[in-house]
């Protein structure tokens, strides 16, 4: 059976880094995250007995090195002993360049094989799923304001707003489209064994979910725009400190920041925040959209300015 599936990446504003469970991929924190609505995966799963191995094409290529990773998730959704599977994945945005790729990947990937499977789970399960393959994959399950709990032995998942309850806009300036030298797992277990930093964030964490989940519950923009930064630059301190040090931005990473500032100064209702890559997100309310687009397009070193409000969760799509 075949089926089709989307997702979007999403946007974390108090950031997942960290694990404490590596078997399970379990987060050390909770995170917050704003689901996009522009940036879009297109996954299609097949499974055939008339298979005789996995493939997985990724806009066009085929991309053997990354199946085995897609292969656990697809066991781990529908058992070891199913029929191979044929994978076609389409991204209209740079994959692993610090944009949430895997997010999306994994989030459509689990949407769409459970339903090629036969399988119906709620977008609870389906979540939890999603996250052993990549953590963040879990938030991508749902639209708007998306919160990540993590209890002492699984996660959960919900949105805290929804798509129209507040329009925020994300602005990505992109300056660099290759992918990252080194992936977010790998860098979030170097800091939690290297950075003397790290258990200072993991202790922190509660306090930043709780100001920023306030913030979302009175649509308090200024608020949300002093955590999330401060978030940001934290989790950056502790990829700094790590040993060795892990650092994905560049000097345009740093002009564009600038920017905000400089446009932060003129009372423009906007704010950063930066994942594992040297784009910056510029997160504004509707007012402030146009001059940060502006703002970035004149940065030396922008290759690419994307601009999307919240989106919604990954679905199936029709078309199979
Ligand atoms: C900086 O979800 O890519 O984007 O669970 O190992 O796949 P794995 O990590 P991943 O890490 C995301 C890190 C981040 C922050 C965030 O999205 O919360």
């Amino acid at each position: 059976m075949r089926a089709l599936a989307q997702a979007q990446p999403n946007i974390a504003l108090v950031k997942y880094w960290g694990k404490r469970d590596l078997e399970r991929n379990l987060p050390a924190t909770g995170s917050l995250s704003m689901t996009l609505a522009s940036l879009t995966t297109t996954m299609s799963v097949e499974f055939s007995d008339a298979f005789h191995e996995d493939s997985l094409s990724v806009n066009g290529a085929d991309e053997p090195s990354l199946l085995p990773r897609v292969a656990r998730c697809l066991d781990r959704i529908a058992g070891a002993s199913r029929p191979r599977a044929a994978i076609v994945s389409e991204s209209n945005f740079p994959l692993g360049a610090g944009l949430a790729s895997s997010a999306a990947a994994f989030a459509a990937l689990t949407v769409a094989a459970s339903k090629a499977a036969g399988l119906s789970r709620d977008a609870s399960a389906l979540a939890r799923l999603a996250g052993v393959s990549s953590g963040s994959a879990a938030r991508s399950l749902f639209g708007g304001i998306v919160e990540l709990h993590c209890g002492d032995d699984d996660i959960s998942v919900g949105s805290i707003a929804a798509i129209d309850d507040w329009p925020l806009t994300v602005v990505i300036a992109i300056n660099d489209d290759s992918a990252k030298p080194l992936s977010s797992g790998e860098a979030m277990i170097r800091s939690a064994a290297t950075s003397p930093f790290y258990s200072c964030w993991i202790e922190r964490q509660e306090a930043d979910l709780e100001a920023a989940r306030r913030a979302v519950a009175r649509r308090d923009f200024a608020a949300l725009a002093k955590v999330s930064e401060h978030n940001c630059l934290k989790m950056h301190s502790v990829m700094w400190t790590s040993r060795p040090p892990v650092v994905y931005w560049n000097k345009v990473t740093l002009a564009c920041m600038e920017a905000v500032r400089r446009l932060q100064q003129s009372e423009h209702p906007v704010f950063f925040t930066i994942d594992a890559g040297p784009q910056v997100k510029a997160v504004c309310l509707p007012e402030a959209v146009a001059p940060v687009q502006q703002a970035f397009c004149g940065i030396a070193g922008v290759t690419r300015v994307m601009t999307s409000g919240l989106g919604a969760g990954a679905r199936v799509l029709d078309g199979a």
